[in-house]
Parts: structure tokens; C-alpha cells; sequence
């Protein structure tokens, strides 16, 4: 299904991915792991081409989309939806309009910039809400929103874009537990029911353990581990998040990431700005 092959990330000469080969063949629970500058996001952002390839390829189903332009490279875009840590909405827009954001990947700019939404669309849109327990909050703005209904918000927007892959970028690192149990519980669901594949980074052992039906450790940019998480002992968690770095304090880190900001920016990306 997809496949990553030799893929390399330098900035500045310097490597935050480097060389990572992975086959995906089925779509399942992928959980990503290992310390802050790991190269997690890198990983995922370069699958969706929001950071540019320094080498390798990414195949999908065969093609490479690691070379992709223009329209293309927007369709496939759409092909493997985004979730990031601090949701991304449009704050004071309501959810959903937040939801059929989802959709401006691959609409005519003109028919985007004055939202012209089909009422198949909408109520699309109103359904993937349902679905996900937030029909009722269709009308509000989406910052009045609890964070746990915002990251649902920005599932359904993802969902709207009928991906074949939701590549989460530390979706409940800004959740309390509750509310990062729903979300992961949401994730679990849209991967098992509908057959999507799931790559999410995840900041905590437990999480991985507990929804992944793989999980994959990251270190200085290369795989260190790929496996089930029943395989995940407590050395191999050690040897991935590094030897002088506890993997509790890694565990419970709540630190927005740096790129975080550029994330913001995810809807013009999808307007293909
Ligand atoms: N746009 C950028 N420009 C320069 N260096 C970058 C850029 N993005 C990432 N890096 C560097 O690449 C390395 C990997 O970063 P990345 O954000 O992928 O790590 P991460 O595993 O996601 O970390 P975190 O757990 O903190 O989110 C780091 O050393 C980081 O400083
Ligand atoms: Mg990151």
C-alpha cells in the first residue's frame, strides 16, 4: 500500500531523517515513537509533502509522490489527511465550515474563497459529525470548543477528504486524558470500520501500546525499531528514547513542537498556496 524508501530529510546539512525504509502492506494502527528531534513530524510531514523530500522515495500503491507538483501533489494530499497536535481549525469559523475546509484541496479556488458548498456536501459533512458525536456542535464557532471536540473537529475535516491514510501529528499531546482517550478511541474506530490506515507520533509508551498494532521507534532520524507492542520491552523503549534521557520524563512531555506554528498555516497549504 505505501512503502518509504530511502527517504531523507537534511536541513542545513543536517539529517533529521535519515535513510528510513518502511513497507506498509495493510492498513493498520502505526504509532510512531522516540524523543523530541527524533524526526517523527519530519517523517510525517514529508509523506504528505508538506516538507520536501532530500531523497528517497514514497511510494503509494506503486507510484512515487515523493515527486509530485502542482494538482497532483494536492491530490494527494487529500489522499492522506493530517491530524496535528494543536487541531489547526479556523478559530472563529463554526465547525462546520471547519469540516468542509476539508474539501478546499480539491475545489476550483473561486468556488473555495466564497464557499460554495454543495448540500451533498453538507450534509456529508453534518453526517462525519454525527458519526464522530459532534453533530450538535455543527453551528458553534470551533474555538468555543473543548479541545477533545476540536481534535474530533479536525478528524472530520480529515475525514471529509475521504483519505486512505490520517497521518496524526501528536493528536492528544494538548488532550487531558479524558478527552485524549475519546480522540484515540475516534482514531481506533475510523481505522478498524472503515479500513483507513493510521500513522499517529505519539508521545507516550502506553498510548502506543495500548491502540498500535505496530509501533515504530525512531532515533537520530533512523528506525531503531519496528515491531508489535508486545515487543516494545522496557530496554528497547530505553535504547530508543536514549540512554540519558528517561523515558518517563519523554513520556509526559507536553511541549508544543517548534513547528507547530507552521502547522497553522495546513488550510492555505490547502489551497495550495
Ligand atoms: N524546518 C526545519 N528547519 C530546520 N530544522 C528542522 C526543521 N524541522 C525539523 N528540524 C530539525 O529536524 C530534527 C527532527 O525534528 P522533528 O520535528 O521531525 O522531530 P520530532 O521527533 O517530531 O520531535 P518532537 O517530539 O519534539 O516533535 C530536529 O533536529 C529539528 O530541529
Ligand atoms: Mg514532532
Amino acid at each position: 500500500m505505501l512503502e518509504l524508501r530511502h527517504l531523507t530529510r537534511d536541513f542545513a546539512g543536517r539529517c533529521a531523517v535519515d535513510n528510513v525504509s518502511l513497507r506498509f502492506d495493510r492498513p493498520g494502527f502505526v504509532g510512531i515513537i522516540g524523543r523530541s528531534g527524533a524526526g517523527k513530524s519530519t517523517l510525517l510531514r514529508m509523506i504528505n509533502r508538506l516538507t520536501d523530500v532530500s531523497a528517497g522515495e514514497i511510494l503509494f500503491q506503486g507510484r512515487n509522490v515523493a515527486t509530485l507538483r502542482g494538482a497532483e501533489k494536492r491530490a494527494w494530499q487529500s489522499r492522506c489527511a493530517m491530524v496535528f497536535q494543536q487541531f489547526n481549525l479556523v478559530p472563529r469559523r463554526d465547525v462546520a465550515s471547519n469540516v468542509l475546509h476539508g474539501l478546499l484541496g480539491r475545489r476550483p479556488v473561486l468556488a473555495a474563497i466564497f464557499d460554495l458548498w454543495s448540500e451533498a456536501e453538507i450534509t456529508r459533512a453534518l453526517a462525519i459529525l454525527d458519526r464522530l458525536g459532534i453533530a450538535d456542535q455543527a453551528a458553534k464557532r470551533a474555538e468555543a470548543l473543548s479541545g477533545g471536540q476540536q481534535q474530533r473537529v479536525a478528524i472530520a475535516r480529515a475525514l471529509m477528504q475521504d483519505p486512505a491514510i490520517i497521518l496524526a501529528d501528536e493528536p492528544i499531546a494538548s488532550l487531558d486524558p479524558m478527552n485524549a482517550q475519546i480522540v484515540m478511541d475516534t482514531l481506533k474506530r475510523i481505522q478498524t470500520e472503515d479500513g483507513r490506515m493510521v500513522i499517529a507520533n505519539l508521545h507516550t509508551l502506553d498510548t502506543a501500546r495500548r491502540y498500535c498494532d505496530r509501533v515504530i521507534g525512531m532515533r537520530d532520524g533512523r528506525v531503531v525499531f519496528d515491531g508489535r507492542p508486545d515487543q516494545l520491552s522496557t530496554g528497547i523503549a530505553r535504547e530508543i528514547y536514549g540512554a540519558d534521557a528517561s523515558f518517563n520524563e519523554a513520556a509526559t512531555s507536553t511541549a508544543i513542537p517548534a513547528d507547530a506554528r507552521a502547522d497553522a498555516d495546513y488550510a492555505s497549504a490547502m489551497l495550495g498556496a
